[in-house]
């Protein structure tokens, strides 16, 4: 393991009043076209506990080592793109905040689990992005197109609302002991999105949605862990959704 060190903003007397401290970043490394292994590096950064894991990041990438590779767009917790495992738990970087993790003890970064590393926090996503396409997120309607908008009670909307908030960040999939065990399985994110269309009173292909999740890698591997609401950045009600969708399968009423 190497460290690397980034020294604080500002001198003299107004190092007093600095909001400031030194923090420990522990980064899962790796590079394969230097090694197959993983490693961990620490790196110091003098940074204000009210700013976040993605702004340490930043200063580690700008300043202390440049092939830190690691995902983010927004930095508002919109984009999705930036999720990791942070002291053990997924989160997103740009919304996690230093004083909120025990700034302390080294802040151990690493990649979400159950996808492939392609280098440092770098996963492959195109296995999470697959069984999200393979749900169809998006409405499909029969027959000729209406002359009005599709009319929706505000009831209506409410079924699939919390479903709404997803950001297709992975934390849930990733943080699901089934999908680490089985990349096969469709995961939550997958349900999550189904969800959001199986339940809109608008749409018209519920029926065939289901029977894709009906597949021996669909809701039915899911064991109520409950991880991936417990890692959802949005506060969705994943587990919920599963469990919705499996009533459905069941009753053939949503
Ligand atoms: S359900 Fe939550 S954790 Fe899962 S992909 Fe969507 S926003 Fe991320
Ligand atoms: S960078 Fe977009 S959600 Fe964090």
């Amino acid at each position: 393991m190497s460290t690397a060190t980034l020294d604080k903003p500002g001198s003299g007397s107004q190092q007093d009043a600095s909001p400031y401290i030194t923090v420990v970043f522990r980064i899962r490394r790796f590079n394969p076209e230097v090694s197959d292994e993983a490693t961990w590096q620490d790196f110091q950064v003098e940074i204000d506990p009210k700013e976040r894991v993605l702004d340490g990041l930043h200063k580690i990438k700008w300043d202390l080592d440049g092939s830190l590779t690691f995902r983010r767009s927004c930095a508002h917790g919109i984009c999705g793109s930036d999720a990791m495992r942070i002291n053990g738990k997924n989160r997103l970087a740009c919304k996690t905040l230093i004083k909120d993790i025990n700034p302390h003890k080294p802040i151990t970064v690493e990649p979400i689990k159950g996808l492939t590393v392609l280098k440092d926090l770098v996963v492959d996503m195109d296995p999470f992005f697959q069984a999200y396409r393979d749900v169809m997120p998006f409405l499909i309607t029969k027959g000729n197109e209406p002359t009005r908008e599709r009319l929706q009670s505000a009831e209506d909307r409410e079924r699939f609302d919390d479903t709404t908030k997803c950001i297709l960040c992975a934390a849930c999939t990733s943080s699901c002991p089934v999908f680490w065990n089985d990349g096969q399985y469709f995961g939550p994110a997958a349900i999550v999105n189904a969800h959001r269309f199986i339940f809109d009173s608008r749409d018209e292909a519920g029926e065939q949605r289901l029977e894709i999740l009906n597949d021996k890698d669909g809701v039915w591997r899911c064991r109520t862990t409950f991880n991936c609401t417990d890692a959802c950045p949005r506060g969705i009600e994943v587990t919920k959704a599963i469990q919705e969708v499996k009533r459905a399968l069941i009753t053939r009423r949503f």
